[in-house]
């Protein structure tokens, strides 16, 4: 009786083993065939970008001879996303405001400036997709020479604002210390603004023109 049990015992462990060891080559397996599909969905991709350029030099060369509206055959860099004729891009490490300015401009970009409901839906749709849970990053707003007025990297104004109305942003609130809050981050969950200290860490957002398809 005692035996029959042991042997019972060590049949159920081996079939275990056995189970485990099949779901292991299954999942290998399920990741070997994910690979091969990402890689082939790759170099579709690129096929479709060369078409993509024919086309749309094809299409320009046309336009002008019979008024079409023109459009720009334009593109951006890897991972950056294309907006109109502006590219983003959304960093993961998170740096304060000065040192995000810096980190734009070493990839050859400015810390965004957002103009429009279009360039907004899409940075914060991008930021919801890398972030998880994680919600802010740096525009380039500030308002770091004169309180309470606002301007963009490029010294211009700010004309279409998206400031968070519910919390009565900006606030300039002390709570963070005691120059306050001047600078500002889009929030991808609220779809809007908030000023902060610029001596906190977030993600930022970069932006720079896309480049005319060669
Ligand atoms: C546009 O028009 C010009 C002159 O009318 C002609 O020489 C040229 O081939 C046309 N281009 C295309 C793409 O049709
Ligand atoms: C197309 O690009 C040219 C040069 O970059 C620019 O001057 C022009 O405004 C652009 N046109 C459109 C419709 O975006
Ligand atoms: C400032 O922030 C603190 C903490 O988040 C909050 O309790 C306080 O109400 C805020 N003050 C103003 C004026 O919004
Ligand atoms: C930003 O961080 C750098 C160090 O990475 C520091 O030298 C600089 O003073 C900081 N700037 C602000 C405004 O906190």
């Amino acid at each position: 009786m005692n035996l029959l049990k042991k042997t019972g015992i060590r049949g159920h462990a081996i079939l275990c083993v056995f189970i485990g060891l099949l779901v292991s080559v299954a999942s290998s397996q399920a990741a070997d065939k994910l690979e091969e599909e990402v890689h082939f969905l790759k170099l579709r991709m690129d096929l479709w970008k060369n078409n993509y350029r024919q086309l749309c030099k094809h299409f320009s060369n046309l336009a002008l001879n019979c008024s079409a509206p023109v459009i720009n055959c334009t593109e951006c860099p890897d991972k950056w996303l294309h907006v109109g004729d502006q590219c983003f891009f959304l960093s993961t490490d998170r740096q304060n405001w000065s040192d995000s300015i810096n980190k734009c401009k070493e990839i050859g970009g400015h810390l965004a400036i957002l103009t429009t409901i279009e360039q907004h839906e899409a940075v914060e749709k991008e930021g919801r997709r890398i972030g998880g849970l994680y919600t802010n990053y740096w525009i380039g707003l500030s308002d770091i020479e004169s309180e309470g007025e606002w301007k963009w990297v490029d010294k211009s104004d700010l004309k279409t604002p998206f400031w968070n109305a519910l919390n009565s942003e900006p606030d300039n609130n002390l709570s963070g210390g005691a120059d306050g809050e001047d600078c500002a981050v889009v929030d991808s969950y609220n779809q809007n603004w908030f000023d902060v200290p610029c001596s906190f860490s977030y993600p930022r957002i970069c932006q720079k023109d896309a480049t005319e398809l060669l």
